[in-house]
């Protein structure tokens, strides 16, 4: 094994949408093993929207290690709490290897059928967010109708199923490209789709949803946030996760300019985080697991190989060119 590991570090901030420039790739030496510690070879890294607000000051400090979600194997130990061959996730993340100490990894569990990757899109924080955001803060009903924006993503791409699975009657979703169109409806589940590109949200939104609907899960807030508040009927609920047409922008957002019909139609609008919501993981794996192996729930997912490829892959969110959750493969 390689005494060395590589690892990105950020070295400038951004204004505006990041380049490959903010980013340096640095290889160390594996530090020697400190009793009580291990040592992980990455085989999964996780690049995530929100990574680019831990871009801005106050968040990931410049020329150091930086935090995101992997998946990896122990192969190295001086803890007998982990042992050589287990699969962990931890948060030390764009680096080829990293040292841990057993409290900050968790083991993940064995799912006969399920792949390891699944652990960082479906199973995952982005498909925890999307059961959390459907079943905890919008309480999304058997026959009520949903719009997802940014559906072709990791968390839409989660949440057209789950929703399926959770009985809901008409799902909706808004994506980038006729191709992701055409993928939402016929791979993942949804009812109708469009391309946000095509025409103002509010109007696409209404066509492909004429009689409204009950629960928005946004991703994207913006434009999408004001064509939901549209098109929600009185009582709706809207589960905010995101809004990443804003992450970039250097300018306040335009929409939503109908907020007040909040009040207007009686509407909730909550936002939450997910890591707030962890203890409903083992749900998730009880409720999904058996349907990933019945293959009636796809791991959806863009999956990019070697480690040179995570920066691009990070960027690439932005550029919308991930169907599925966007994922760093490492090793062979
Ligand atoms: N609250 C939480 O705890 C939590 C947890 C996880 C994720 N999130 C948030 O949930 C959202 C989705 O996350 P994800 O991990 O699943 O990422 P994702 O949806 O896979 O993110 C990338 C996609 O966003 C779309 N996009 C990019 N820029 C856009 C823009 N300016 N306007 C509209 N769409 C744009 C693109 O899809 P198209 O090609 O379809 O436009 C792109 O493929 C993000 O806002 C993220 O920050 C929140």
């Amino acid at each position: 094994m390689s005494r060395t590991l590589h690892a990105v570090h950020q070295v400038s901030r951004p204004t505006g949408l990041p380049t490959a420039e903010n980013f340096a790739q640095v290889t160390e030496e594996i530090p020697a093993l400190a009793d009580g510690t291990a040592l992980v070879e990455n085989l999964y890294l996780s690049v995530d929207p929100y990574m680019r607000q831990e871009m801005d000051e106050g968040g990931w400090e410049l020329n150091a290690p930086l935090e995101g979600r992997a998946l990896g194997r122990v192969v190295e130990s001086r803890t007998p709490a982990l042992t050589v061959g287990e699969l962990v996730a931890h948060r030390q993340a764009w680096r080829t290897h990293a040292v841990v100490a057993p409290d900050t990894v968790r083991r993940l569990p064995d799912l006969p059928g399920v792949p390891l990757s699944a652990h960082l899109s479906v199973l995952g924080g982005t498909g925890l967010s999307a059961y959390v955001g459907l079943t905890r803060i919008a309480r999304l009903q058997p026959g009520e109708d949903l719009f997802v924006s940014a559906a072709a993503g990791g968390v839409g791409s989660a949440a057209g199923q789950l929703a399926r699975l959770l009985g809901a009657r008409r799902v909706v979703g808004s994506a980038g490209s006729a191709a992701k169109v055409r993928h939402l409806t016929e791979r993942l589940g949804y009812d109708a789709a469009f391309d946000h590109h095509d025409a103002p949200v509010t109007e696409l939104l209404r066509a492909a949803a004429p009689d409204g609907v009950d629960v928005y899960l946004d991703n994207v807030g913006g434009d999408h946030l004001e064509a939901a508040i549209d098109a929600l009927r009185d009582r709706g609920r809207v589960a905010w996760c995101g809004a990443i047409a804003q992450y970039n922008s250097t300018q306040p957002p335009a929409a939503p300019r109908n907020l007040f019909d909040v009040v207007g139609k009686s509407l909730r609008l909550e936002g939450f985080l997910v890591r707030d919501h962890l203890d409903a993981q083992q749900e998730l794996y009880a409720f999904l697991a058996p349907h990933i192996r019945s293959g009636r729930v796809v791991p959806d997912e863009t999956v990019r190989e070697g480690f040179d490829q995570v920066v691009g892959a990070f960027l690439g969110l932005f550029r919308g060119e991930n169907t599925g959750k966007m994922i760093v493969k490492l090793g062979g």
